[in-house]
């Protein structure tokens, strides 16, 4: 697809002053893109409305018309060009040669997966997807909380009483009992703290009964874990967690001491990061290392083993001073690639109509809300297509899909309230409206016999429904590429339902199957949006059935 931003870019560039590619707006009125002139008035000592009326008269940019209006510079592209170009797919790989290190979901082992859970999943899942579709080479990695005292307390909780029956059956519930029990005993029982101390000694120590323990608690955690990952669709590259930096976070004190960063304060190490925030704790008096020095030592290691451009961190806001002490300390290291860190934060998500208390304590986990989606997803199937083949799979796909879209629609930054009513709206803004216009397409397309479309006219798409959809199908790509600059998958997740909404508009519109070279345009363009559709659902983590 052509990126009419980036050849209008290329050809003005010279002749505009300080001009960025942001300077560059969408317009939705009078033309299809503008450059306000205001900023140039100063530069220029003229009026935006001169400049832009000179700026007009001198430009030319191939297939775009240009004109002025009030102080902006208007493109507009010409219709049969624009058109042309959503046909002319080229592969963009803008990205291609990047390496990108996404930590994100990163779950605590024997913690449940909670509601919790569901932003920095989906958010870290779908930029994976976009910026591995724009060529990038992306490490998915999940940091596993498996490093702590807390482990202890689990230790001697099941040997207390625990039950390898019990456990087997029951996994991630009986672990979870297991620690509230021991936190109530544990107020009573001053004894039982020193007991997890010495357990978790023993982990550290590589005691092969406790590290086995230990690791029955790890693959029960991830089991459960990986479930849910494959209903979302998410895939990792690599699972090393906390426990594997703890000896390795001494190399980062000698890179500490050396660059004479490491002050000591009351037996405790400490890293200095300016007046604005608390010194960075690398290791307590007793010993024992802090969350941000194996922080430091995982990023070192990413920096070796993949020679990441970028290093991101999906992890929830209430985590930003942490993330704020560890690029600093790296940046006092003088380390260039420091500024390549980002923390990816997001808001706080609550969920209406479900009960956050749930019987399995002060949680409501994740796969209980997407069970929930599912069944609500595979009555409202069962009501509206009744002899649907593969119900159950496609229900499986709208109702994940309705929680996932629905946690990727509105900027990541915004809380969230989620309803289960909303996000499975098929006539709303949500993935079931995205997934269902994407089956009808395909149903068209069928009927039609799924003819070969070739030798398309494309001034038979330049009347004003169509075009509305051309429109949006162009810049899909740089649609996707700003997402993944901006951290941003609601991007994509709302183009998608911009595409649905215009496709409708047009379906209604006009009869598609009406014949002659008409009905070939028409086809082929319902084949673009179904492909379109397809490959951003993809983006966004969700199924697209073929059938709803
Ligand atoms: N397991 C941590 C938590 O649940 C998140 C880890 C984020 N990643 C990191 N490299 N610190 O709070």
């Amino acid at each position: 697809m052509t990126d009419y931003r980036k050849i209008i870019f290329e050809h003005i560039k010279g002749v505009l002053p300080e001009l960025d590619v942001s300077d560059i707006q969408q317009s939705e009125n009078f033309c299809d893109y503008c450059v306000p002139c205001f900023k140039y008035a100063k530069i220029l000592r003229k009026a935006p409305a001169m400049i832009a009326n000179e700026f007009a008269a001198k430009l030319t940019v191939p297939g775009v018309q240009v004109s002025a209006l009030n102080g902006y510079l208007n493109f507009t592209i010409e219709r049969a060009e624009r058109v042309k170009s959503v046909f002319e797919r080229n592969e963009f790989l803008p990205l291609a040669g990047k390496t990108v290190c996404i930590d994100y979901s990163s779950v605590n082992i024997a913690k449940p997966f909670h509601i919790g859970h569901l932003m920095t999943t989906v958010i870290g899942g779908a930029l994976y997807k976009i910026y591995k579709s724009l060529g990038a080479n992306v490490v998915g990695i999940n940091h596993l909380g498996d490093f702590g005292t807390q482990f202890g307390g689990l230790i001697s909780a099941y040997r207390r009483w625990g039950d390898e029956a019990r456990l087997n059956e029951r996994g991630l519930d009986e672990l979870l009992e297991l620690y509230v029990k021991f936190h109530n005993e544990e107020e009573k029982n001053p004894d039982l703290a020193a007991e997890a101390r010495g357990w978790s000694k023993k982990i550290e120590e590589g005691d092969s009964y406790a590290v086995g323990l230990f690791d029955k608690f790890k693959s029960i955690t991830l089991e459960q874990a990986k479930k849910v990952y494959n209903r979302l669709n998410i895939e990792f590259d690599s699972y090393l967690g906390e426990s594997f930096y703890v000896d390795k976070v001494s190399k980062v004190e000698d890179k500490l001491k050396a660059k004479g960063l490491l002050k000591l304060s009351d037996g405790a190490e400490i890293v200095d990061v300016g007046d604005d925030m608390p010194p960075a704790i690398i290791r307590r008096s007793d010993g024992a290392s802090l969350y941000v020095a194996r922080d430091l030592a995982a990023a070192y290691y990413r920096k070796d083993t993949y020679d990441f451009d970028k290093c991101l961190y999906v992890v929830a806001s209430h985590q930003a001073l942490h993330f704020k002490q560890l690029f600093k300390v790296l940046e006092l290291m003088g380390e260039p690639w420091a500024n390549d860190m980002v923390h990816v934060s997001y808001g706080m998500v609550s969920v209406e109509g479900m009960s956050l208390s749930t019987r399995k304590g002060n949680v409501l986990f994740l796969s209980d809300v997407l069970d929930a989606a599912v069944a609500k997803a595979a009555s409202i199937i069962n009501e509206r297509n009744e002899k649907l083949d593969n119900k159950k799979e496609v229900s499986e796909s709208v109702g994940v899909g309705a929680v996932v879209f629905d946690a990727l629609y509105d900027g990541r930054l915004k809380d969230k309230n989620f309803s289960l009513d909303s996000a499975l709206n098929f006539d709303g803004e949500t993935g079931p409206y995205v997934q269902y216009t994407h089956a009808r397409c395909r149903s068209v397309l069928s009927k039609a016999g799924n003819a070969d479309i070739d030798g398309i006219d494309y001034d038979m798409l330049t009347g004003d429904s169509a075009y509305e959809v051309i429109k949006l199908l162009s810049d899909f790509d740089s649609v996707t590429l700003d997402a993944a600059i901006k951290y941003e998958p609601s991007f994509v997740s709302r183009r998608l339902v911009k595409i649905c909404q215009a496709f409708n508009r047009f379906y209604n519109a006009e009869k598609i199957m009406c014949g002659g070279a008409e009905q070939s345009a028409r086809l082929a363009l319902t084949r673009a949006v179904a492909d379109t559709l397809k490959k951003g659902l993809s983006l966004v983590l969700l199924d697209a059935p073929e059938r709803m």
